[in-house]
């Protein structure tokens, strides 16, 4: 189906987040948030200790239409004066991306208006340039930057040397970071998400109290492994059956984990910025929440006098609104917009959007190189 043609509009662009379990919908209009709003499933999905994606779909299902609704009058703009509509197309759980993708064509096709299908972590890259009030980003002026993107599904490094430019520099070969720490929560029968529950008993443990592995961390390469760790607390509960009824040793163990996992991202994100030999770095998702990786990222990035952002709280974890910063970007750019019949696309690779030439993309991730990455001197 070819794209729409523009017609007299407010400029103003709605876009919809289903990709997991935030239903979330937006409206942006000349990089303004004029409208966040993000419904969370997380109560639901706690009792089963993880997202069940039938269940997601179902509130997907339930709650978009008010909340398209909703939007479109706190924005003061009804649906036949959006300029814009769009939609997060992949990666996530196949029928939850179904609920949103379809929504935002349907509207499209009807109002007879672009849509722009979004890369989740695309999306998430530009989170972190969201700020002010109203909360607003403007794309066209990023400088170089390396982007840390840490959530629950995905970690991820990224280049970004210029705006809607990037190249995948490592990611996970295994858990995410964030199911690191939902799966150690599980482990010791602390409720999911386990994230933010670790980050508030560690604060009060000593991080040095047991020796966890930090796996990839001296590795060459900028891919994460997490899965190990996970497996290193299990035997060591099975050694230590006793140790989580104790407070304060449940609490080291809470800061001996969380101090694991943030030196491996810490680590491999310094070297990243080494590599690129860039100034910025910039960091997203929902794991960024977590006050440690925060303290030791702004740390990080004034030894090696680099601009840190970090997303702020509202558009770390999953939001329209960063999906909506975007593609409000792409169409005030005149970029071709998406069939309104295209479909999810649920393990969507970075890598394939707008791609790199293979050999950039090959020389960035394996080794540093006069294309896209440029060597360093002192590397960590
Ligand atoms: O980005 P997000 O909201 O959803 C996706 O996974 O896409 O990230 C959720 C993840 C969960 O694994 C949760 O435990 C983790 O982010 N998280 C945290 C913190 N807050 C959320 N992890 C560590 N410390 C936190 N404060
Ligand atoms: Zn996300």
């Amino acid at each position: 189906m070819p794209a729409r043609k523009r017609v007299n509009s407010s400029g103003t662009t709605l876009a919809i987040e289903t990709s997991c379990d935030e239903t979330s919908v937006a409206l942006v209009r000349q990089g303004a948030i004029l409208v966040s709003l993000v419904s969370s499933q997380v109560s639901i999905h706690a009792e089963y200790g993880g997202v069940v994606p039938e269940l997601a779909t179902r509130e997907h299902l339930r709650n978009l239409p008010p909340l398209v609704q909703t939007a479109c009058a706190r924005a003061d703009c009804p649906p036949a004066a959006l300029s814009a509509i769009a939609a997060t197309q992949g990666p996530g759980l196949p029928n939850a991306l179904m609920i949103g993708l379809k929504t935002a064509q349907g509207l499209a096709f009807a109002l007879e208006r672009p849509f722009y299908g979004i890369h989740h972590h695309e999306a998430h890259l530009y989170s972190a340039w969201i700020d002010g009030t109203p909360p607003r980003a403007d794309l066209d002026i990023l400088p170089p930057h390396v982007s840390l993107i840490v959530s629950g599904g995905h970690t991820l490094l990224v280049h970004v040397p210029s705006p809607l430019h990037h190249i995948v520099l490592g990611s996970t070969l295994d858990d995410a970071a964030g199911e690191c720490f939902d799966k150690t929560a599980k482990l010791l029968g602390l409720p999911y998400p386990g994230g933010p529950v670790i980050d508030q008993l560690a604060e009060g443990g000593q991080p040095d109290a047991f020796d966890f592995p930090r796996p990839l961390r001296d590795d060459a390469t900028l891919d994460f492994s997490f899965s190990g760790l996970k497996t290193a607390v299990r035997y060591f509960l099975r050694d230590h059956p006793d140790l989580t009824a104790d407070p304060s040793a449940l609490r080291d163990l809470c800061a001996s984990v969380q101090a694991a996992i943030v030196d491996v991202l810490v680590t491999k994100t310094v070297r990243a910025a080494r590599r690129c030999a860039v100034r910025c770095i910039t960091a997203s998702g929902g794991v960024v929440g977590n006050r440690l990786l925060r303290r030791e990222l702004a740390a990080a990035a004034d030894r090696l006098g680099c601009t840190l952002r970090l997303a702020a709280g509202p558009f770390c974890s999953d939001n329209a609104a960063m999906v909506a910063i975007l593609a409000d970007h792409l169409w005030r750019h005149g970029a071709p917009a998406t069939d309104c019949d295209a479909e999810p696309r649920p393990g969507w690779d970075l890598s394939d959007v707008r791609p790199t030439s293979p050999a950039t993309a090959r020389s960035a991730r394996a080794d540093p190189g006069p294309s896209g990455c440029s060597p360093c001197s002192s590397r960590s």
